[in-house]
């Protein structure tokens, strides 16, 4: 039910990624959600264009997802998962093994998609020490990554923003590839771009320049979302696969946003065809009910740590607290079950092409200098206002927020990721408001 917000000072909560004096003065705040909408403070209706922030994607408070998490609160407030166990953490690992790409089925759970990326990057450093390379160190991330905001999430991503402020404590034996975002030869892409492959090369100037003995693991998404829809080129991960094979280099692909059907498969891996050593999880993994990250990681680079500790002895001092929490974990079956009876990941993929239709449709919008798209993502980046980057999209965001439908923006991208049960009026209604809304700013 709506109800007005009787917050009278808005002061207290120190909002994340967001302009604080800014959103104060004027706010926009959601106070409930069903299905494919939120309901606005002022009682408005907002269609979710967004999933939430690319996490929802059974859409909103399911009604199995809400009694797991219930009845989990009810049963099991919360048990350790540090040398104590318990069933909720076996079943919601071994749900999400089930549809991980073969091998990769050792589950190690987190709270959030920065931490599983932190996880991922020391489970690699450890991997190597196992093994006696203790001196793979080096971690190679990519131009305009986005891999949270853990300290090795920063320094392997390739944002300057999210990085210049906390230079000085970045990680030291990173390297970066080059991104492979360039209009001139990939403007209005349908699906997977056709130029780029050759960029994954760049994995081999590192390796010369660093020598592969001193390279731990490449970290990449398959498809960025937080920096703007960025789709890898048609066999890019695939080369990418051959040169860390070649050289005995983790390839861990970060699949916060592309995990759980966004790409109409269960992973982007999966999707493109290419296997990594190590995938990070968040998000969908259960629906965002209640915060739960993970890494699927393959036997290989399990086995290789938990076989070499002393029997009887912690093998990875890694871990947190609600690590696999009993509520996170009822909230993930049920999520994992409630995607596979509504076959949601086929879902998104038979929606895909009408998805596509309806963001290229947009191609001859005012400001529009790129759509590209990739399952049920798209991308819509618009000229920028001399002076003033971003400027457009945040009013493009907030004029489509006061007309019912809630999008994301990052720059002067424009980002769409809505729930897998999105219906085709409504993916036209979220890409005709954006198309009124662009006429209308200047
Ligand atoms: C690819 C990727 N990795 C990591 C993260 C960080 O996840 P979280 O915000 O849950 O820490 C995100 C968040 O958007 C992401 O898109």
């Amino acid at each position: 039910m709506t109800s007005r917000p009787t917050i009278e000072d808005l002061s207290n909560f120190w909002m994340p990624f967001t302009a604080n004096r800014q959103f104060k003065a004027a706010p926009r705040l959601l106070v409930s959600a069903r299905g494919m909408y939120y309901r606005a403070s002022d009682g408005r209706e907002v269609l979710d264009g967004c999933a939430g922030l690319w996490c929802v994607n059974a859409g909103h408070c399911r009604d199995e997802i809400v009694a797991a998490v219930k009845n989990a609160a009810e049963s099991l407030d919360f048990a350790p998962t540090f040398q104590m166990g318990h069933p909720l953490a076996f079943e919601a690992a071994a749900k999400v093994a089930e549809i991980m790409p073969e091998g990769l089925d050792r589950i190690f759970f987190t709270n959030s998609g920065s931490e599983a990326v932190d996880t991922a990057l020391k489970i690699a450093l450890a991997y190597h020490r196992a093994r006696g390379e203790g001196q793979r160190t080096r971690l190679i991330g990519r131009e305009r990554g986005y891999h949270g905001v853990g300290f090795g999430g920063i320094s392997v991503g390739g944002i300057s923003s999210n990085r210049k402020t906390f230079s000085g404590a970045l990680l030291g034996n990173v390297d970066h590839l080059p991104h492979t975002h360039n209009l001139e030869h990939n403007a209005f892409s349908k699906g997977e771009p056709a130029w780029g492959a050759h960029l994954a090369d760049e994995l081999e100037r590192l390796v010369t320049l660093h020598d592969p003995s001193t390279i731990a693991a490449v970290i990449v998404e398959p498809v960025a979302g937080s920096t703007g829809v960025l789709i890898s080129p048609q066999g890019y991960l695939k080369r990418l696969r051959e040169i860390c094979t070649k050289y005995g280099i983790l390839l861990i692909f970060d699949e916060v946003i592309t995990g759980f059907g966004r790409l109409g498969r269960a992973t982007a891996s999966e999707y493109f065809g290419v296997t990594p050593d190590l995938i990070t999880l968040a998000k969908a993994m259960n629906n965002a009910a209640i915060p739960m990250g993970g890494v699927a990681a393959s036997r290989a680079v399990h086995d290789a740590i938990v076989q070499s500790g002393m029997p009887g002895a912690i093998e990875l001092f890694h871990g947190y607290t609600y690590s696999a929490h009993p509520a996170a974990s009822a909230a993930a079956i049920a999520t994992l079950d409630l995607y596979r009876r509504e076959d949601l990941f086929a879902r998104a993929a038979r929606l895909a092409p009408a998805f596509e239709r309806a963001a290229h449709a947009l191609a001859d919008a005012p400001h529009v200098k790129d759509v590209r798209n990739l399952g049920l993502v798209a991308g819509i980046e618009l000229e920028s206002r001399e002076g003033a980057p971003g400027a457009r999209a945040y009013e493009v965001f907030v004029k489509c927020f006061e007309a019912g439908v809630l999008i994301r923006f990052t720059g002067d991208i424009l980002a769409f990721s809505p729930p897998l049960i999105v219906e085709e009026e409504q993916i036209a209604r979220m890409f005709d408001t954006v198309r009124e809304v662009l006429s209308a700013v200047r």
